[in-house]
């Protein structure tokens, strides 16, 4: 596989004048790829049925002409003026039942049938229209499907496809009724229309009905997608694509990742580091021009695992953005690093957003490759060295890591619906186990849970709420070293406690008794070193005890090659877990200074320092923001 670059471009944005201009730069900065037309609906469509393609036709030619490939992208993400005016009822409504106003964008509710029908048309015009187009080289459908909160939607259109979608999952009421334990507080329904969304409720709603609300609101996204997946595929050739948003939990990747050919996600790891990765003070500070050490990788982990192998970064972040609480600029040359970093990971491009920093709107706080005078700004000339540096290793073999970490949506949801202690989120807690791993030098793929386990020395399946019975199966015989919980199998499918009491796990003589959630500052310390911090269970049973608090109460046991942690493991217990299975497994670990983190492809190993300092690493000395790339032989 080849490594290429590319950029964000808004023609619409520019005059006409200086497009050529524009696009032999983009060439002589060493890109292949321009992502153009996602929120280009008014320009498109000025008005119901009056299309105005001269500008993109002439973009498109002027791009092409100039040597790059063209992403398309449908403009679905930014419903004009006049396609709200049409279905005033199209927007979201929000968890407090208020519309969702236009004037920025995402303003559409998902299950809403005449926006639906609005999407069909311009999708199917643009498609028709550049479908076999000599330039257009890939497709991307609207836009961070989910960012803004926007997966969910509390509106009418909302509440009768969900209503639908009840009616076809239980096939009747009764069923409901019995699934989600609708005689406790005289829930019980007689018809699926007297069923409401689980918003407005005086106390929480039935977390079995949350649970269904946020699977039906994800197949909802799905559905969207593939219904212009198909308007597509049906007129043109061309790879399509979706870019996803970094720690979005609000759809399943995965689902829709099956409709695609392959999968982009938007990185910008400064305007996470306060806003997305919930890191300490102290963590923001130390990682403030750098970025948090894991959370980039983990969703190219994440979203190499969604595309089935194939993945890009449509969106990296070239300087200071504008929404996060603070937008510090990146150290020099953390630009080129980020970019490494995803091709370390396996992603086939890397595109800049955006070319040029708009001087009008909300991005204007943004920055680009070019300033707003098209003076060059920092990014351009790191993009440039990376393009010099590609023409040394230009090909990359993905190579399988040794490790296999679980992500499941499913469970992130039912964390969500019921958490059981402030700030206890999936997301989190699957991510602290990443970062255990990546702190032993080790390279991981993400899974499914339907993932294939077999020839992983490691599988990590932290959380997963609910296991169903062939998953535990596969889990106890892929002879792998295995982890599992805390909160394994703890609710059957429908958010019910299961008896025989969790996990119940072929071969682990092991049941969790009772739980509780604990104050962030009274962690459970463990016998030799470590805690259980936010989140402790009560396990008995005759596994062996692996780690123990130091009054002796059991915390983590194993039987066979299954380890269950019965509670959050702060980073000391999740390394002292991580490095007794790595024993067992005969897998090496490393000694890795703070901020350095490894990967590793087929032929090569880059070790990557997230610190503002040099650092001194088994392999030599790191500057600060740089990599080291040893070729394995
Ligand atoms: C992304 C989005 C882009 C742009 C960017 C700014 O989430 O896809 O359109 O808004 O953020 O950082």
């Amino acid at each position: 596989m080849r490594r290429t670059l590319g950029t964000c471009y808004y023609p619409e944005h520019w005059p006409r004048e200086i497009w050529e201009e524009d696009a032999r730069r983009m060439v002589e900065a060493g890109l292949t790829w321009v992502r153009i037309g996602e929120f280009a609906w008014s320009r498109l469509e000025p008005a119901p049925g009056r299309f105005e393609w001269d500008w993109l036709d002439t973009a498109m030619h002027v791009l092409g002409q100039a040597g790059l490939k063209v992403v398309l992208g449908t403009p679905t993400a930014t419903p004009p003026r006049w396609v709200v005016d049409k279905h005033p009822d199209m927007l979201a409504r929000d968890v407090e039942g208020r519309p969702r106003g236009y004037g920025s964008r995402r303003h559409y509710c998902f299950s809403h049938e005449g926006y639906l029908a609005e999407c069909r048309r311009i999708v199917t015009a643009l498609a028709d229209r550049y479908g076999h187009h000599p330039h257009l080289a890939a497709w991307q459908t609207d836009n961070e499907y989910g960012c803004h909160d926007t997966a969910v939607s509390y509106s009418e259109a909302a509440r009768d496809a969900f209503r639908d979608w009840l009616a076809q999952r239980y096939q009747s009421v009764e069923a409901l009724n019995r699934a989600w334990g609708n005689v406790f507080w005289s829930m019980d329904y007689d018809s699926f229309d007297q069923i409401e969304l689980p918003n407005l409720t005086v106390t929480e709603p039935n977390p079995a009905h949350s649970l269904a609300f946020r699977r039906f609101s994800s197949d909802q996204v799905a559905r969207f997608n593939r219904v212009q997946v198909e308007i597509i595929r049906a007129r043109s050739k061309a790879p399509i694509s979706h870019n996803y948003m970094g720690r979005e939990t609000g759809f399943d990747h995965y689902k829709v990742g099956e409709d695609l050919d392959f999968v982009t996600w938007d990185s910008y790891p400064l305007g996470f580091l306060e806003d997305r990765v919930g890191a300490d003070a102290q963590t923001q500070r130390r990682y403030a021009r750098q970025g948090e050490p894991d959370f980039q990788a983990f969703h190219h982990d994440l979203y190499r695992a969604t595309g089935r192998g194939r993945w890009w970064v449509m969106e990296q972040q070239p300087g200071p953005v504008n929404w996060a609480p603070h937008n510090p600029s990146p150290l020099p040359g953390m630009v080129r690093f980020w970019t490494w970093e995803a091709f370390a990971h396996g992603a086939e491009a890397v595109c800049y957003f955006r070319w040029r920093q708009a001087p009008f709107a909300q991005e204007q706080l943004h920055t680009g490759m070019l300033r707003p005078d098209s003076a060059e700004a920092p990014a351009y000339g790191e993009a440039q060295q990376v393009a010099r540096e590609l023409s040394a290793r230009p090909e990359v073999t993905a190579a399988r890591a040794p490790v296999a970490l679980i992500f499941d949506f499913d469970a992130a949801w039912a964390w969500e619906v019921q958490p059981h202690g402030a700030g206890l989120s999936y997301f989190d807690l699957v991510l602290d186990h990443y970062r255990a791993l990546r702190r032993a030098g080790l390279s991981i793929d993400i899974l499914p849970p339907e993932g294939d386990l077999s020839g992983y020395a490691m599988v990590l399946a932290p959380g997963l709420n609910r296991m169903p019975e062939e998953l535990k199966a596969r889990l106890s015989g892929c002879g792998a070293e295995v982890l599992i919980g805390p909160r394994s199998g703890a609710r059957d499918g429908e958010f019910s406690i299961p008896v025989p009491l969790p996990p119940a796990m072929p071969g682990l003589d092991l049941r969790v008794t009772r739980v509780e959630s604990l104050r962030p500052d009274m962690p459970l310390p463990l016998e030799g070193g470590g805690g259980a911090t936010r989140y402790l269970e009560e396990i008995e049973g005759g596994a062996e005890v692996v780690l123990a608090s130091e009054a002796g109460q059991p915390v983590a046991m194993r039987g066979g090659r299954v380890l269950y942690m019965g509670g959050w493991g702060d980073a000391a217990a999740l390394d002292r877990l991580v490095a007794g299975m790595a024993a067992r497994a005969g897998v090496a670990l490393r000694d890795m200074p703070e901020g350095v983190r490894c990967r590793e492809t087929a032929t090569e190993r880059f070790w990557f320092n997230h610190n503002a300092e040099a650092v001194e690493a088994e392999v030599g000395v790191i500057g600060p923001a740089d990599f080291l790339v040893e070729e394995l032989g």
